[in-house]
């Protein structure tokens, strides 16, 4: 069996550490006060078994703090009932995505009356109701403190909004901070339920729904500045069969390309339905961004895969092997017509990328330029650059060096910048050959490296982070 060359990258990491200043090559910008609190999976066996999927692993959060041109880092487990509950068992005890607790028949009729859904939030971290918590794909944020990394417990919500998966994507609206999100509810007919949430509320006010007979697996939405738009892949679950299977959470989800894609649009204000858009069968993680383009279009940019069989191509055996082709998506665009309800394809760039992010706070819901992301230059190599595209052209940078792995970057504007992408990236990287990682600033610009902050251990391949500006108790995003 061959090994992967990133294969450090999907090793656990059991140690959790605080440094004061890690050792800094090239210069922090001066400007950059605050912290960069990152998430993704960092235990991938508990006593002797192991998790089957890159998304199963127990969550760890990290945290590099920047200050006076000082970088700090801590790392710590995420406390939450799945944690707690392997580490005091020595056993898997809750269902992840593609990975279930090993129940005797018993156990399984058990567990069909009292589900023990994971609260194991290792993809997202945000700022929600006035709190930061963690997030995954069931509804069960889990608040902490972004000083200490201390887990806080679970935010409740004070609403019965149905719901039994989510996304851990929320839109936010930069000006109000107003939260928009959806629920999945599965049942006879299942629910596809959008919401919002004003600042400093638990209350999740309803916005507009949509009943479909098999709910679509979705990681992401888009929301323009008067529109949200869910875009439901062709890769399907039968309700039933995800009660009943006794198979993990993902692997009732079936690829039917012949329903093709249905882009579901909504008035962001409303509620209201106001179109289905149909498109040709393909498949997302992530969404890029959504604008309105006049006389009743929308552009909705994503990173595509022409069909779902990435989510088998990222369990663990496999990734560890060695993938052998490119791990990246293509950006494509969809021009929805919403008086023809037809969605056509465009493709933006050549170059691939994954794990987008782009200057937020400036261009989401309107018309933009710049795209970052991971990308793969060597097939094969998994995540071994990073790209920043230019949509209106498809002209594309890069970075890369020799045996390192970056993860999602994430932008930050410069204070006062007054132009889309002016700012730098940070991406935790890990260098293979050094058995250690670092956190690369880059100019977002350019792509040209302003300086690397070397962590004392290699951090496993994280999902996503933001960047809390100045010190994290007292702002806001
Ligand atoms: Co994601």
């Amino acid at each position: 069996m061959s090994e992967a060359p990133y294969k450090l990258g999907l090793t656990s990491l059991a140690r959790e550490t605080r440094h004061e200043a890690l050792p800094v090559e090239g210069a922090l910008p001066p400007w950059l006060h605050g912290t960069l609190v990152r998430n993704g999976p960092a235990k991938f066996e508990v006593g002797d078994r192991s998790y089957n999927h890159w998304f199963d692993g127990l969550a760890m959060l990290h945290a590099f703090t920047f200050a006076d041109g000082e970088v700090g880092y801590a790392n710590r487990f995420l406390n939450s009932t799945s944690y707690r509950q392997a580490e005091a068992t020595g056993t898997i005890q809750r269902s992840e995505f593609a990975t279930d607790p090993c129940r005797s028949i018993f156990g399984r009729v058990m567990a069909m009356f009292r589900p023990q859904i994971t609260d194991n939030a290792n993809i997202n971290v945000m700022r929600l109701a006035d709190q930061y918590v963690a997030l995954t794909e069931t509804p069960l944020p889990i608040r902490f403190d972004p000083e200490t990394l201390e887990t806080l417990g679970e935010m409740g919500y004070e609403d019965h909004l149905p719901g039994d998966i989510t996304t851990a994507h929320p839109h936010v609206d930069p000006d109000s901070g107003t939260l928009y999100s959806y629920t999945t509810a599965f049942g006879k007919t299942s629910t596809y339920q959008l919401y919002k949430l004003t600042p400093g509320s638990r209350t999740r006010t309803p916005l507009g729904s949509l009943s479909v007979d098999e709910p679509a697996y979705m990681h992401s939405f888009a929301m323009t500045e008067e529109h949200l738009i869910l875009a439901a892949f062709p890769f399907v679950v039968n309700p039933l069969e995800l009660a009943f299977s006794g198979k993990p959470f993902i692997a009732n989800y079936h690829w039917r390309p012949e329903r093709g894609t249905q882009f579901h649009v909504f008035d962001r204000a409303e509620g209201t339905h106001l179109a289905t858009c149909a498109g040709p069968p393909f498949f997302a993680f992530h969404h890029i961004n959504a604008f309105a383009t006049g006389d009743g279009r929308l552009a909705v940019d994503l990173a595509g895969y022409p069909d779902a069989s990435v989510v088998d191509r990222l369990f663990l055996n496999r990734l560890r092997e060695g993938i052998g082709e490119r791990a990246a998506a293509d950006p494509w665009r969809f021009h929805l017509d919403l008086k023809t309800e037809i969605a056509r394809k465009e493709v933006l760039s050549e170059t691939g990328l994954e794990l987008p992010r782009i200057d937020y706070a400036r261009v989401n819901g309107r018309p933009y330029r710049f795209v970052w992301g991971t990308g793969n230059r060597v097939p094969g190599h998994f995540t071994d650059q990073l790209v920043r595209i230019d949509v209106s052209t498809g002209e594309a940078h890069t970075w890369y060096a020799e045996g390192c792995y970056p993860g999602e970057p994430v932008f930050v504007a410069r204070p006062g910048a007054t132009t889309e992408g002016d700012g730098v990236l940070l991406s935790v990287v890990l260098d293979a050959t050094a058995e250690t990682s670092f956190l690369l600033v880059l100019d977002a610009d350019t792509l040209e490296e302003r300086a690397r902050a070397t962590v004392p251990h290699a951090i496993p391949f994280g999902f996503h982070g933001q960047y809390l500006s100045g010190k994290p108790n007292t702002l806001h995003r």
